[in-house]
């Protein structure tokens, strides 16, 4: 007995002894895990000195690359991630989709539920991924820090259990997201000041590579090298931050099989859209003659007026035997604005197999997302009122802008302090109107928001329905709603005002997601069990959106025993 016991304790050390090592080493390439169910990595956020079109800026990343480091882990396994903060920026890091299962405290969103990990700080988070596979990603939750400072997170099924469908030769990871020259946090400072619209990014990139199409970008190129006739699993991930991209390889289908990290009916299609935040895995296979295809990435942009960049990234789907310097096949990318394009994937995401959706609904809520225009207050309107008609842009949920709070709001709710909050968030808007068309005060063309710290407060176990629905305010738009804790099945969607009388529910298999692309001038309804204690944000995942206040929270209380109780806080957790 004492010697089983022995070799069994060699046996653990030995597993985590490989699994740490396999975790310093950690690169972009796909594997299989084994071993120890818990995974440490150890996260230096660091600034990096890096030249891109022609211009060198210090960016914030993890352990010197760019993007950061992957997260490989198996489905249950819990992940503990030290991270240090060697950087003079306020940080936190967020486990995008990860439902954090009565481990809110380091679910990440800075104000949410926790202070940001100030410079020379460090912070663990430690949490489970309980009944969580597929593709995730982490990212920064503090100002514009996610624009740099991101990776990939990837979660295998269980030893044994295969992928639901036949087994891809290879896997490959293809982050999108969006550069900007200049420094992004001094970025959303200048932005919030002007009181006007953001600018453009400079680049988009596919594995932080802009592609051939920008200038001084020539050789700066991804490229997936393919041998004819295999099929492989590309893991897309939108880890931009102010625009949601088509993508689409020349003359290759793709066929979704997950969306959001869960697995979806095989749909085939051309092209994909994925707003920020969005992760899908698609299946490619290499079945086109020997040649060099493109991969591209371009804008959706639904917004009307908006400026945006419009020359996309690129990277190469490379079979073997291909002339290497030869020009690729473009890939053909749907118009900015078409919003069948994105409607026609949408209506292809069905989850793959029947779901549990709640049918009977305690919590009847509705909210109007959108922007708006707040008049101009400040004394030097020229600097800080470049907004539409000279006033300062704002969005909002039910037209109250959220402001986040000194402190966070985890930890006031937690230890009772009174004064960061309200629990008053309306569940319904503070007035009917014709939200795509109308305005939402009394004077027609008064957009004006309320601002506000105002929260929803939910009992454990709440089975809540809930309709996101668009304005026209400013401009409809498509936002890319996220809740953090949860994923969520979209039951329906449409354009227009919502309708209960005319709306089409699909209960049987909607697709269960964390962010949903709100159709513009649109809604969708999601359902989803309040069965998970804390504090979780909900917000538009363009960063812009966000930081203008287009965000809420939901406090979900307590059940009864352990399992349904929010654990005490870690000792570590920063303080403001
Ligand atoms: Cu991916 Cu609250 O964010």
């Amino acid at each position: 007995m004492a010697n089983l016991t022995t070799s069994l304790v060699v046996l653990v050390l030995w597993l985590s002894l490989i699994s740490y090592a396999y975790n310093v080493h950690a690169t972009r390439m796909a594997h299989w895990p084994r071993g120890s169910s818990t995974r440490f990595y150890d996260f230096k956020i660091q600034t990096l000195k890096i030249t891109k079109l022609c211009n060198t800026k210090e960016l914030v990343t993890v352990n010197g690359i760019f993007p950061g480091p992957v997260i490989y882990a198996q489905e249950d396994d819990r992940i503990i991630v030290k991270i240090t903060n060697e950087t003079p920026y306020n940080t936190t890091i967020h486990w995008h989709g990860v439902r954090q299962r009565l481990s809110c405290w380091f679910d990440g969103p800075s104000y949410i539920t926790q202070c940001p990990i100030q410079a020379g700080q460090t912070f663990t988070y430690e949490f489970t991924l309980v009944n969580q596979k597929g593709t995730f990603f982490w990212h920064a939750h503090v100002s514009w820090l996610r624009a740099t400072l991101y990776g990939a997170f990837v979660v295998y099924p269980k030893p044994g259990v295969p992928y639901p469908f036949n087994y891809p030769y290879q896997e490959h990871i293809l982050l999108l997201g969006e550069y900007y020259n200049k420094d992004v946090v001094q970025l959303e400072r200048a932005t919030i000041a002007s009181g006007g619209n953001p600018p453009v990014t400079d680049a988009y990139t596919i594995n932080g590579h802009p592609g051939p199409n920008y200038n001084c970008s020539k050789n700066d190129v991804y490229k997936i090298d393919v041998v004819p006739g295999k099929t492989y699993l590309l893991r897309l991930i939108n880890a931009g931050l102010n625009s949601e991209n088509f993508f689409a390889i020349a003359n290759h289908k793709l066929t979704i099989v997950e969306a959001d990290a869960e697995y979806t009916k095989p749909f085939t299609t051309d092209r994909v859209m994925l707003g920020p935040g969005q992760t899908i895995n698609v299946l490619v296979t290499a079945n086109q003659p020997i040649g060099k295809y493109s991969m591209a990435m371009g804008p959706y942009s639904s917004a009307k007026g908006a400026a945006f960049q419009n020359i996309s990234a690129i990277a190469h789907f490379q079979y073997l035997g291909a002339v290497t310097n030869s020009v690729s096949l473009p890939a053909q990318l749907p118009s900015f604005s078409d919003n069948l394009a994105v409607k026609t994937v949408m209506d292809g995401l069905k989850s793959l197999n029947t779901v549990n959706v709640p049918k009977e609904i305690d919590a009847n809520l509705f909210i109007t997302i959108g922007l708006n225009v707040q008049k101009c207050q400040s004394k030097t309107p020229n600097q800080n009122c470049q907004g539409l008609n000279n006033g300062v842009m704002a969005a909002s949920m039910n037209n109250i802008s959220f402001i986040k709070p000194p402190i966070s709001l985890l930890e006031a709710y937690y230890k009772k302090m009174n004064g960061s909050f309200t629990e008053d968030f309306p569940g319904v808007p503070l007035k009917f109107y014709d939200f795509v068309n109308g305005a939402p005060n009394n004077i027609p063309n008064d957009t004006q928001a309320l601002n506000g710290t105002r929260v929803k407060v939910l009992e454990y176990g709440t089975r809540v329905q809930l309709i996101l629905q668009d304005t026209g305010t400013v401009t409809t738009e498509n936002h890319p709603i996220h809740l953090h804790g949860y994923s969520f099945y979209v039951v329906g969607y449409g354009t227009g005002n919502y309708n209960p009388q005319t709306a089409n529910f699909n209960l049987v298999d909607p697709p269960y997601m964390n962010t949903i692309g709100v159709p513009a001038g649109g809604w969708a309804a999601i359902r989803f069990l309040a069965d998970n204690p804390g504090v979780w944000f909900m917000h538009c995942h363009l960063d812009i959106h966000q930081s203008w206040g287009l965000g809420t929270s939901f406090i979900v209380k307590n059940g009864e025993g352990v399992l349904e109780t929010l654990p005490h806080p870690p000792a570590d957790m920063p303080r403001c």
